[in-house]
């Protein structure tokens, strides 16, 4: 984490601060005597603040770019009653934490992901528990899973949110696996973990969840396909096989986990472990748009959420009284 966010600069009025920045606008523009300066947003998590370079204007141009975090020391000030910085030396910031400049979970991810691997890890079949071992303990995959968001908008769109989502459709998979006996438990765990491996290159995050261009041509269904497709492949040579009807049927809850071909879905699902893999992940979204109602509504008394684009209706609370005179004067 930083040391210093865009929301505490105003504390540091006439003092000189260091602290890294995304630079989300720069403009080069002329003083009335025609000398350049520079104008810049520095932004992060908290909001973003206007900025000015007025000395050492040329070097600093080769420096600062659009689009890139910086590491800036300057002097916080305030122009037309607007808090400004006065940039007087900046440096490139190759590594960072992008939970410092993007929205991002509320639960602890280390502790999401150690229940998950616990999920991994109750699976009994040895092909499917090889399978999940090359996704849930491959370090470079786990880099991309843990900081993915599920969604641009719709549902857990912020860091961290593909494992936020993907834990909760397991945990209620478990749930339900342990109500129908005749349901294949290995299965439904396994398709749960895997259906939204895909979203991992379907989401680039930074600086905005933003669609890729695989994920906007090929979308996350197809891209998981692939991805699981050829881990399994993988396990052939290594096991000396897989069995094909643990393969169709793990690949079918990645292809029909929508529900529905008009919600893309190639197929609709068509064992009970797919089915009840579409409810889950139907479930988990809808209940967090719900939820989400709430907490958008800008006034806490309300009864009613504001219209919800994603469930396409209004979310009641309830509590208080309808004010029955004002609607029969
Ligand atoms: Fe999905
Ligand atoms: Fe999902």
């Amino acid at each position: 984490m930083k040391n210093l966010y865009v929301k505490n600069l105003k504390d540091y009025m006439g003092k000189e601060v260091e602290g890294e920045f995304y630079i989300s606008r720069k403009e080069v523009r002329k003083k009335k005597d025609g000398g350049p300066y520079i104008e810049l947003a520095l932004a992060d998590v908290t909001g973003s603040a206007p900025a000015v370079v007025f000395n050492d204007v040329e070097s600093l141009d080769g420096i600062i770019r659009e689009g890139g975090v910086f590491l800036i020391r300057g002097n916080v000030g305030s122009f037309n009653d607007t808090l400004q910085v006065k940039v007087l030396w900046a440096r490139a910031v190759t590594e960072f934490d992008p939970r410092d400049y993007v929205k991002s979970t509320e639960k602890d991810i280390c502790l999401m992901e150690e229940k998950l691997l616990s999920m991994v890890d109750s699976v009994l079949d040895p092909y499917l528990k090889k399978l999940l071992d090359l996704f849930f303990r491959d370090e470079k995959f786990m880099k991309k899973f843990k900081l993915a968001p599920a969604a641009k908008k719709l549902h857990h769109a912020f860091i961290g949110g593909l494992l936020e989502h993907t834990l909760s459709v397991t945990e209620l998979a478990r749930v339900v696996a342990s109500r129908y006996r005749e349901v294949n438990t290995d299965i439904l765990i396994s398709g749960a973990l895997l259906h939204d491996v895909g979203k991992t290159e379907e989401y680039g995050f930074f600086p905005m969840i933003e669609l890729t261009d695989r994920g906007r041509l090929l979308g996350h269904l197809v891209i998981g396909y692939e991805m699981v497709s050829a881990k399994i492949e993988e396990l052939r040579d290594y096991l000396g096989g897989f069995p094909e009807d643990t393969k169709m049927k793990i690949l079918h809850m990645i292809l029909s986990h929508h529900g529905e071909l008009s919600w893309g879905s190639p197929v609709v699902p068509q064992t009970v472990e797919a089915q009840i893999l579409h409810f889950l992940d139907n479930l988990d979204a809808k209940v967090w748009m719900f939820l989400e109602a709430r907490g958008l509504t800008k006034d806490p008394m309300a009864r009613w959420s504001e219209y919800h684009r994603g469930l396409s209706r209004f979310v009641f609370f309830g509590g208080g009284e309808e004010e029955s005179e004002e609607l029969f004067p």
